[in-house]
């Protein structure tokens, strides 16, 4: 599995299995499919109420635990100090884990002053409860302010990302801070399968177009966390890896933008 190293020199596998929308026994059974068939990063949050069905996963497998990667993320109504410090040992607990490999904040919040925030994950991580802190759904001026507060905390930002949604701008001043960006909804929730020219790129290469799209965002040092519900699925994503990424699919697919955001709940403003 290629990784992504981050600013504090640990690494994070360039693809994880996302698990919005997945609970209870069909959870537990595709992370443990997920997790025997390679993956090692597997990405929740407490909004997704699955973390008990993760746990059991994780505990019947044979993966060692410092071989997972496991992220977790703090919604909006626990981000002042003392609630976040709560809800952090109780996401633990769910998750039965003494620690998160990455915490992050899932969306900012217009009345929580980040720094507070921040202040709370940088002692989570101080006492060994997160390896590696970050954030989620920030635009350049709240990561401007988060990395005014924290310089040195901030390792990842995951954000929406995918062909028809390349926030090119993000990624440059991503890559000159050194924080490494996350694709969340990478194959933008199924619509790859319908864009005319992922489909035939796809015929013409015999890939999937969800696999040129997530190969596309691994190329340009983003991490994809597709989320996929069946074993074939699992497969395909994690077959991104083995062969060279075709110059011409690449460079058509730098002109797929088209400003598609799926998920924008009305803050932060992503314009
Ligand atoms: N930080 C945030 O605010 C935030 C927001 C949204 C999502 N996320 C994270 O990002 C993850 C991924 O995003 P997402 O779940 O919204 O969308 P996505 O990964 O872009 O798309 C998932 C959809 O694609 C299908 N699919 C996956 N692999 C496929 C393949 N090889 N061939 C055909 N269909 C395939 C899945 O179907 P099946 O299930 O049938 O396999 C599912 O319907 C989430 O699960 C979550 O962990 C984070």
């Amino acid at each position: 599995m290629k990784e992504f190293e981050l600013k504090n020199g640990n690494k994070m596998p360039a693809l994880g299995l996302g698990t919005s929308g997945l609970r209870g026994k069909e959870c537990t059974q595709v992370v443990k499919e997920a997790l025997e068939l390679g993956y090692r990063q597997v990405d929740t949050a407490d909004m997704y109420g699955n973390h008990r069905a993760i746990a059991e996963a994780l505990n019947e497998s044979d993966v060692r635990r410092e071989d997972l990667f496991i992220t977790s993320k703090i919604q909006s109504e626990d981000l002042e100090y003392k609630k976040l410090k709560k809800a952090a040992d109780r996401l633990l607990n769910e998750l039965d884990l003494k620690y998160f490999d990455l915490l992050l904040i899932h969306w900012p919040s217009p009345e929580v002053p980040v720094e507070e925030s921040l202040k709370a994950m940088k002692e989570l991580k101080e006492a060994g409860k997160a390896k590696n802190i970050g954030v989620s759904n920030f635009t350049i001026p709240l990561l401007k302010e988060a990395l005014a507060a924290y310089p040195d905390l901030i390792t990842v930002n995951q954000v929406e990302f995918h062909p028809t949604l390349y926030q090119k701008e993000l990624l440059d001043f991503a890559f000159k801070n050194d924080i490494i960006l996350t694709a969340y909804a990478p194959l933008a929730q199924g619509e790859v399968f319908e864009n005319s020219v992922l489909k035939s790129l796809g015929e013409k290469y015999d890939k999937s177009p969800a696999q040129l799209a997530l190969r596309w965002l691994v190329e340009k040092n983003i991490a994809v966390i597709p989320k996929a519900s069946s074993k074939a699925h699992l497969k395909n994503n994690l077959e991104i890896f083995d062969w060279d990424f075709p110059i011409d699919a690449a460079r058509e697919m730098e002109l797929l933008d088209q400003n598609n955001r799926l998920i924008d709940p009305g803050y932060p403003n992503f314009d």
